[in-house]
């Protein structure tokens, strides 16, 4: 069986079909394959990353679909010691959407995004802009998964999970993204600069405004750079502000 017929094949048995199409030519010469989607290419499993950009279409998902198909996901380690998926949280047609790096401990216990003691504090930040999770806000991570001990999820992981936040993104329309931390600003930027560089810009994701701030956890241990959280937050307000 050639190639292409046998991941079609695996596709619908995994019910992932008809989410993914392919382009009539997908052997595109401005195609902008990264080393990460090279790598998951290598890796004999289905997933969406295993698509070139130029297959990778779109989801057509709506939001029941591709909740249950990151529920479903196997495509890296990540899901084999996760207790669930997290999938995210809030106002689906929110403005705001935050994004952290991928779920911890209780946030795997729970189900949902930033319920630890980083989520206390990023209520708070949310509150200082007169801001909660459940109005105008989403919030999610790079990963679905909870990585082991907490360490970063790996490039490969966040390729593997990428389509499903484009997904989000593209369901959710929001007028502005915030980071939070450098492995979501570098994720989301496709950039390796420090997060010091990456703050106080307006940069764009899928054509959306995005701003960079500190990872709550990272603020929790680092209390001096509250301050800096603070101005963060009063750029992207000012910047929301300006967009409306
Ligand atoms: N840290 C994150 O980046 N995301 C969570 O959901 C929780 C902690």
């Amino acid at each position: 069986m050639t190639a292409p017929h046998r991941r079609n094949q695996i596709l619908a048995e995994l019910g992932l079909t008809p989410l993914w199409r392919l382009r009539p030519e997908v052997s595109n010469p401005n195609s902008t394959l990264t080393e990460a989607n090279s790598l998951a290419k290598s890796i004999d499993a289905v997933s969406p990353a295993n698509l070139t950009e130029q297959e990778f279409i779109d989801l057509d998902a709506d939001w029941n679909t591709l909740q249950s198909t990151v529920s479903r996901c196997t495509a890296c380690q990540l899901h084999e010691t996760r207790t669930q998926t997290v999938f995210g949280v809030g106002d689906r047609k929110a403005d705001w959407l935050f994004i952290g790096e991928g779920p911890g401990a209780t946030e795997d216990a729970r189900g949902e995004p930033f319920v630890g003691q980083a989520g206390k504090l990023l209520d708070q930040m949310l509150a200082a802009i007169q801001l909660d999770r459940g109005h105008q806000v989403y919030i999610t991570n790079i990963v679905k998964c909870r990585p082991p001990n907490n360490r970063n999820p790996s490039l490969n992981e966040a390729r593997q999970c990428a389509p499903y936040l484009t997904r989000q993104i593209k369901l959710i329309q929001p007028k502005l993204i915030v980071a939070l931390g450098k492995v979501a600003a570098q994720n989301l930027l496709n950039s390796d600069e420090s997060i010091s560089s990456l703050r106080g810009k307006v940069h764009s994701h899928l054509g959306i405004p995005l701003i960079v701030t500190y990872h709550p956890a990272y603020l929790l241990r680092s209390l001096p750079d509250k301050a800096k959280a603070w101005k963060d937050l009063c750029f992207a307000l000012n910047t929301m502000q300006s967009l409306s």
